[in-house]
Parts: C-alpha cells; sequence; structure tokens
C-alpha cells in the first residue's frame, strides 16, 4: 500500500513512524511533512487547502492507497469528502461528523441531547447578555470560542474581571474571527483529565488504551495553558471499571447517537475527560483527529498494524480488526522553544538528535523543526516529543528524560514532571 499522511506536527510523525514499519506499507508519503518525518516518509510539497483539488490530483497521479488526515482544520473543511468523491480511501471523519470539534455549540447540543455526560452550558453571541450571565456564576469561568482557534478558543478564568475580558474579546473584537462569533460559557468541571481515543467506522467503535496530557506550560500544572507539553499511556487514573464506563457511556453512543441522525463518524474520535471527584467521567471536548501529544506515546504501545486499521475503518469494516497493546508504559516529554506558549523565536540549531538511539521504543518525534542549510533548527512552539517505552511508567519516565538531556537549543524548556501523576497514583 502507498499511504499518504496530512499534516507535519508530533502527531504526523508519530503516525508515519508507525506506518512505516508496516509490512502492508510499500511507501510513506506526507504533505507537508517535517525535517523528523522525512526519516520515515516522503515529504511532499503539494498544497493542501482550498478546495483540496491540488492534493486530490497528487494522490490519484501518484495511486495513493489510503489517506490518513491528522489535523482538525482539513477534517472540518471537508478533505475526507472531497477525497471520498474522488473514489480515494480515506481515514477521518466527513465534514459534518468533525463539526464534533468544529461546532463545540454542535458538540454540546449533541451531547446533552443524546445524554453524553457533560458540563452545561449556554451560548451567547452579544456581550452584554453574557457578561450579565457571568455576573450570575462564581469562578472559575470556563469561556470557549464556538469554532476552531488553534487550540486557543478556551479560556478558564479565575477572576470575574478576567472573564469578563475573555467574553469582550471574542464577541467585540473578534480576536477570533468568526469562531468567536458564538460563544459558550460552561459549567466548570472538577477533577483530573484523562483522554480516550477510539477508531470508529461508524458503527463499531474500537477503543484505544486510555492516555493522559499535560496541558500547562509549567510543572504543578502552573502557567497557562499549551497544545500539550507531554502525555503518558496508559493513564492509572482510568481504571479498567472506568475504562468500560467511558466506552458503554460515551464513546459507543456518541457514535451511534450521531448515526442516527445521518451522520456515519469514521476516523479517530478523542474524548478529553474530566474524571469527577465522584469518579464519573464527563466530557469536556470531543476531538475530531488524533491528540496531540497523545498519540506519541499511544501509537508506540500500539501493536496492532495501523494501517490495517486505518485502512478498514476507510472500507467501513473495523469489525474485523482487534486491538493490541504492548505491555508496559509509554511517555512522551515535549521539548519546547522558550517563551512558548506565548511569542518564541524561531531558528535555533538543535543539537544532540545524532547522540539517540532510536528503535521501536525511543524515538524524538519531530513537531516545529526545519531544516537551513543542512541543519535542523526549531521552527515552532512545541519542537520536539521525546518519547519512550519501558516495563513501568518510572522507567519510561526515566529514558525520556536520559534523552531530552542529550538535547540541546537555545532557550529550550520543558516539564519536568511528566508522568508525575501516574507515580503518585500507582503509589497510593
Ligand atoms: P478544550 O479546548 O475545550 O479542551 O479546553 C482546554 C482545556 O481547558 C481543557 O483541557 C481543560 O483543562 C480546560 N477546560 C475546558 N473546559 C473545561 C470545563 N468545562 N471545566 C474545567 N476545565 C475545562
Ligand atoms: N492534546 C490535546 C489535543 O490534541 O487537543
Amino acid at each position: 500500500m502507498k499511504v499518504l499522511v496530512i499534516g507535519g506536527g508530533g502527531r504526523e510523525h508519530a503516525i508515519a513512524w508507525k506506518l512505516a514499519q508496516s509490512p502492508r506499507v510499500e511507501k510513506v508519503f506526507c504533505a507537508p511533512g517535517n525535517p523528523g518525518i522525512a526519516r520515515v516518509a516522503e515529504c511532499v510539497g503539494v498544497e493542501v487547502g482550498g478546495d483540496f483539488a491540488a492534493v486530490r490530483t497528487w494522490a490519484k497521479d501518484h495511486a495513493i492507497d489510503l489517506t490518513i488526515v491528522g489535523p482538525e482544520a482539513p477534517l472540518v473543511d471537508g478533505i475526507v469528502d472531497a477525497f471520498e468523491a474522488d473514489g480515494l480511501k480515506v481515514c477521518g471523519p466527513s465534514r459534518a461528523a468533525a463539526q464534533m470539534e468544529g461546532s463545540k455549540i454542535f458538540a454540546k447540543d449533541f451531547m446533552l441531547e443524546a445524554g453524553i455526560p457533560t458540563g452545561a452550558a449556554q451560548y451567547f453571541t452579544q456581550s452584554a447578555p453574557a457578561i450579565e450571565y457571568l455576573e450570575t456564576l462564581s469562578a472559575p469561568y470556563v469561556i470557549k470560542a464556538s469554532g476552531l482557534a488553534a487550540g486557543k478558543g478556551a479560556v478558564v478564568a479565575h477572576s470575574l474581571d478576567e472573564a469578563r475580558d475573555t467574553v469582550r474579546q471574542m464577541l467585540d473584537e473578534r480576536v477570533f474571527g468568526e469562531a468567536g462569533e458564538r460563544v459558550l460559557i460552561e459549567e466548570f468541571l472538577e477533577g483530573e483529565e484523562a483522554s480516550m481515543l477510539a477508531f470508529t467506522d461508524g458503527t463499531t467503535v474500537l477503543p484505544m488504551s486510555s492516555a493522559q496530557d499535560h496541558k500547562p506550560i509549567f510543572d504543578g500544572d502552573k502557567g497557562p495553558n499549551t497544545g500539550g507539553m507531554g502525555a503518558y499511556s496508559p493513564a492509572p487514573v482510568v481504571t479498567p471499571e472506568l475504562e468500560k464506563e467511558i466506552f458503554d457511556t460515551i464513546l459507543q453512543p456518541t457514535v451511534d447517537g450521531l448515526r442516527k441522525r445521518g451522520i456515519l463518524y469514521k476516523g479517530i474520535l478523542y474524548a478529553g475527560l474530566m474524571i469527577g471527584r465522584d469518579g464519573r467521567p464527563r466530557v469536556v471536548e470531543f476531538n475530531c483527529r488524533f491528540g496531540d501529544p497523545e498519540t506519541q506515546p499511544l501509537l508506540m504501545r500500539l501493536d496492532t498494524d495501523l494501517a490495517e486499521v486505518a485502512l478498514a475503518i476507510a472500507e467501513e469494516r473495523l469489525g474485523e480488526i482487534e486491538l493490541r497493546w504492548r505491555p508496559g508504559a509509554s511517555v512522551c516529554v515535549v521539548l519546547a522553544s522558550g517563551g512558548y506558549p506565548g511569542s518564541y523565536e524561531k531558528g535555533k540549531e538543535i543539537e544532540g538528535l545524532d547522540k539517540v538511539r532510536e528503535d521501536d521504543s525511543i524515538a524524538v518525534f519531530h513537531a516545529g523543526t526545519a531544516m537551513r542549510d543542512g541543519r535542523v533548527v526549531t521552527s515552532g512552539g512545541r519542537v520536539l516529543g521525546v518519547t519512550a517505552l519501558a516495563p513501568t511508567v518510572r522507567e519510561a519516565i526515566d529514558r525520556a528524560y536520559t534523552i531530552c538531556g542529550r538535547i540541546r537549543f537555545d532557550g529550550v524548556q520543558f516539564r519536568r514532571d511528566i508522568g508525575k501523576k501516574a507515580l503518585d497514583r500507582l503509589a497510593s
């Protein structure tokens, strides 16, 4: 099979890395890819965007058998519908299905109607009534732009002033453009977050192992939220009983509920969950794709051939597939640019990559890197995802951090406590 991966971050590096191990895959292409992906795939400069005409033509000309779409933006814009209209096989949700991420109001309405456990929310298009409503609540306040805002559209405000400012920025100043035309004010959910992803062909749902992200920039979950500073799998907060509950009350009913509403959800469904003090899971958000950085530790643990799974999704025969997971635990530590998630400089030379011996249990996934004069330099906020699999989470953490110590670039910052929540939970 010839497989095309769309995207160019750490998630797509992990997807391409896993596909390259498949005996069924003759060649992996990636558009646009990055210097890390270039070690396992051929990166192609074809334009992905607009009506997807260029990339569809490219895929047909190169006899691509299967396309896997990494990021949410092309999914929400209908890349899957466009590929399928041309008879191309593709793993990912249609434009209608991708609304589960593309419109937080669509997702919330769906969840409330279908009885999927989640927090309450009110929607606003004008700042005055939104602020009036905020004044009836108490801190913390959760304010979200309904549309896609590159991961920045959700704000947890700890004071009424900050909450008012956020509402004004979204609705009056339109800092997120159209994505912020409608705003949700949500019930604040307390507890511990976990990510449960599933493969689905619209009928069969195969849950993946659990994972946990680390959103805030600093140790101890301090500071502003980022795209994710590290992740591990499995997440001990998700016990086997809870895993079953999440499948029975969230993942399967979501796919079934969408199908009953005429939407066949094919691809990866990502449930961002809050596990409450009462031990019950509630949905914070759905994403229509693999998580980043959860994908890096998840795909390192996935034993089943990803190409087989993705093809079965495209052909709507996922019921034939059984997922197997490698034992042990995997951990991904993100090395970020100094200043991230605020402004940061790019173009810093990365040293030490050649000192890492990679195999199927150790990988340095590239997220924001570029080539300059034959050298790898930084080109994004999240730069690398150092990922290791080991028999225990303690050993996986140690392995990942040992490698982090060998890689250097000007201003590098990373959290020192990735996986600590798993250790604490296992100790208690
Ligand atoms: P989202 O983009 O919806 O995933 O939100 C980003 C982050 O904000 C989440 O990972 C949570 O840490 C936090 N968050 C979002 N919604 C809520 C909520 N209703 N209650 C508590 N925290 C939330
Ligand atoms: N890790 C969070 C996300 O992918 O949205």
